[in-house]
């Protein structure tokens, strides 16, 4: 660890090197639980960035016999309000991506209720944290990073303190997502997200960005100073986070120019 980065960072030559790395903790994971037999609780990320780890966790399960009967999942987020069977839905992103192909129990799979009345979906959030501590809480938590240094959808704002609950997208967030969505104007105004503080509970996280649009954010989080300004920057309080880029997404943190570094991945 360097002294100027607060948060343990490993730099991968290959956006697969990432999938890899932690699709294989994953791995390691689940089977030292199976192996005591115990449940592993994984709590799951959207977007572009872990497509890679899913279709790892994949090939392991197809290849070399991983079996997800004894896994448990929490995902992050959900776009609110959002019918599960929609296109533009985490649900079916998690369902296409991943759960369809492995052994998972879809009764072990939870992704927070888009479709939920707004007079349910206070009850549905409270809901979601006791799910998880009820699952023995995570062990280990996969995060992507948003242009606004968001984690899950804790958008600029977000308390060390918060929980499960309904935010309003940042602007810069839903321009992100217009290409998915055909057009800015049909992206949700909302989510349903877990808090800063539920994510800092999983006893082990896993964060990852790739790509040279989110290398200032990646310097940010790993390098500035806590600020509810930036969700991510929370993750440097956390005992066991690592967060994994490739060299576009490291190339603004300080010691990047330095190549015998690399070593340390
Ligand atoms: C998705 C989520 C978001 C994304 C982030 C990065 O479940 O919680 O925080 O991880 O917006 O998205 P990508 O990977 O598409 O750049």
């Amino acid at each position: 660890m360097y002294s100027h980065e607060r948060i343990r960072t490993v730099i991968v030559d290959e956006h697969d090197d990432i999938a890899r790395l932690v699709a294989g903790r994953i791995a390691a994971l689940i089977r030292e639980r199976a192996a005591a037999g115990q449940r592993a609780v994984l709590g799951l990320a959207t977007g572009s960035t872990p497509i890679g780890i899913y279709r790892e966790l994949i090939r392991l399960h197809r290849e070399e016999k991983l079996s997800f009967a004894n896994v448990v999942t929490f995902n992050l987020d959900e776009y609110y309000p959002m019918d599960p069977d929609s296109i533009h839905s985490y649900h079916r992103y998690m369902w296409e991506n991943l759960f369809d192909h492995i052994d998972i129990d879809p009764a072990n799979v939870h992704i927070p209720a888009g479709s939920a009345s707004r007079d349910q979906v206070n009850d549905v959030c409270d809901r979601y944290e006791s799910a998880i501590r009820r699952a023995g809480g995570i062990d280990i938590q996969i995060l992507g990073i948003g242009k606004t240094g968001h984690i899950g959808f804790n958008e600029p704002g977000s308390g060390v303190d918060s929980r499960t609950r309904l935010v309003m997208l940042d602007p810069v967030t839903r321009k992100d997502a217009a290409a998915d969505f055909y057009g800015e104007e049909n992206v949700p105004r909302e989510a349903i997200t877990m808090g800063v503080a539920t994510i800092l509970e999983a006893r082990e996280i896993a964060i990852i960005a790739t790509g040279e649009h989110k290398a200032v954010i990646v310097r940010r989080a790993v390098e500035g100073d806590v600020n509810h300004e930036v969700a991510a920057t929370f993750l440097q309080r956390h005992p066991a986070t690592t967060f994994y880029v490739d060299r576009a997404a490291g190339a603004a943190l300080t010691r990047i120019a330095t190549p015998w570094l690399l070593d340390e991945v």
